[in-house]
């Protein structure tokens, strides 16, 4: 008789129908039964894998999920419960045995039990968690002042001076918010007002923040879509899964001509074109290799229809490629640059920098005021968070180490078939898996047994993409060569048993 199993409450009637053996595999004693469990249930195990000649350590606690919503009672199980209660059963949660964090320090985290997990995923504290330098800035502007923008303090104009100084010229005038989406929902009304359109064109699988008109941008999750007249969707430019088989220049010419399209359409609709909103290094739409030429053309038929260029570079920003800002690699200075999540190294602060002219014209018509955004504890932060990547050459570390986890990580790609493909940008990767390197078949159910396998070895990391089949890892930006060989060998390690 073959029975399967999906709860606890499964292999509870099971063992009550005298079932005295399972067959397993290494997921599934990682994941949701642990093989302590099955002992003491009288549960005999058999593998999936007839290789498999010894059972993978088991992990302790018992189904935390099911365990927290069918009312037993671990620590865990009991907070997960409250949360439940409180945020609801939806609230997005990570890993299928969702970790309990109490400490973060450099480039690890610590769950209530003590164990440690390197951090491959978090790209807000950026440059280390708990960093000293900025909890002391933090801890010293608390005690000493903290009001808002409206009444004159230097901490301010001296951070935005240093900001600004390290963007292009044209790019000198400065908003401070608390985070991306604000900056985001500002820069779509700044580019509105400046151009007197509505027309916004972003790609068919991004996001760019949580507010209402945001959310109309935020194809990542509504299938590539959006409802709303003032938004066209185009395809994100990639090599990878490139638009109609293309190559080369065509390709590139392909995605600009779909640009090109979406301005078309809302001319023949009666809106007007206020701009394109991107993310330079197109993280949430899994970091594709863009193909050349592609930024030049983009841009020259963006502003030659009137638009301004929206660089969001909330998670591109701050060293992460490589590069203090990814806008560089493009070739091209956008008009609007938004950054937020390591700008604060997690105090809410996030920003947004113009032109001149465009934010003159603005403010001629709007008044623009943020309570807590650019108050002088967080600009004492920010400035602390630039003197930590200068002081120990953060963003030099995430071009050697970033090239050397590129490398590493093609190789693996070689021994592993799963791996279809591997791109990176200073500490910034994306693996895509497939179950098929010459049909591209993403393979979504081994990329998440893959994020939780690690987890279970103590390693962070997630996935992204349109098809959740590629796997995204951020090590913060003091990632060491030690680090990404503990890394590489984990996931190779991991590959090995999927
Ligand atoms: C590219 C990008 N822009 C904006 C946001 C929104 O930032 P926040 O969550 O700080 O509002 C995010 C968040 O994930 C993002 O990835």
């Amino acid at each position: 008789m073959i029975k399967t199993f999906y709860t606890e409450q499964d292999v509870q009637d099971l063992v009550a129908n005298n079932v005295s053996v399972l067959q397993v595999d290494q997921y599934t004693v990682l994941t949701m039964l642990a093989k302590e469990t099955a002992d003491k249930l009288g549960l005999q195990l058999i593998y999936d894998n007839p290789d498999t000649k010894t059972a993978p350590q088991p992990t302790p606690g018992f189904w935390p999920k099911h365990e927290a919503r069918n009312g037993r009672s671990s620590p865990k199980s009991k907070l997960l419960q409250r949360r439940d209660k409180l945020l609801g059963e939806k609230s997005p949660i990570f890993y299928e045995q969702p970790v309990h964090l109490v400490r973060g320090e450099g480039v690890w985290l610590f769950d209530e039990d003590g164990k440690r997990y390197l951090d491959v995923y978090n790209n807000v504290p950026s440059v280390g968690h708990c960093h000293p330098h900025i909890t002391a800035a933090l801890t010293r502007q608390a005690q000493t002042l903290n009001t808002h923008t409206r009444y004159l303090h230097e901490t301010i104009i001296n951070y935005g001076e240093r900001l600004t100084a390290t963007l292009a010229d044209s790019l000198s005038m400065a908003y401070f918010v608390c985070t991306g989406s604000e900056a985001n929902e500002l820069a779509l009304r700044i580019a509105r007002q400046y151009t007197g359109g509505m027309g916004i064109i972003g790609t068919n699988s991004t996001y760019h923040g949580n507010t209402a008109a945001l959310f109309d941008l935020d194809t990542l999750f509504s299938a590539g879509v959006s409802m709303s007249p003032y938004i066209r969707t185009v395809p994100f430019p990639e090599t990878y899964r490139p638009l109609r088989g293309l190559t080369g220049v065509a390709l590139a010419e392909a995605y600009v001509v779909e640009v090109q399209g979406a301005i078309d359409a809302f001319a023949t609709d009666g809106i007007k074109f206020a701009g394109l909103m991107v993310c330079p290094i197109f993280a949430n739409e899994g970091l594709p290799n863009v193909p050349a030429g592609y930024w030049e053309k983009v841009a020259n038929v963006v502003r030659n229809a009137g638009g301004l260029l929206i660089f969001d570079e909330v998670q591109s920003g701050f060293g992460r490629t490589g590069k203090v800002w990814a806008y560089v690699s493009t070739g091209i200075i956008p008009d609007i640059i938004t950054m937020g999540k390591p700008m604060g190294n997690g105090y809410p602060l996030a920003g947004l920098i113009s032109r001149k002219d465009i934010v003159t014209k603005f403010q001629d018509h709007a008044m623009y005021f943020n309570t807590f955004g650019g108050n002088p504890v967080a600009c004492e932060v920010g400035m602390a968070v630039l003197d930590v990547l200068e002081q120990e050459n953060l963003i030099e570390n995430a071009a050697r180490v970033g090239a050397y986890l590129a490398n590493g990580l093609k190789k693996l790609q070689e021994k592993h078939d799963l791996i279809g493909d591997v791109r990176g940008k200073g500490l910034f990767f994306g693996l895509e898996l497939v179950l098929d390197r010459n049909s591209k078949t993403p393979a979504p159910a081994e990329t998440k047994r893959v994020v939780n396998l690690m987890k279970e070895r103590g390693i962070l990391i997630n996935y992204i993409g349109a098809h959740d089949n590629i796997l995204k890892m951020r090590p913060l930006l003091p990632f060491s060569i030690e680090n990404a060989d503990l890394l590489m060998s984990t996931l190779d390690e991991v590959l090995e048993n999927i």
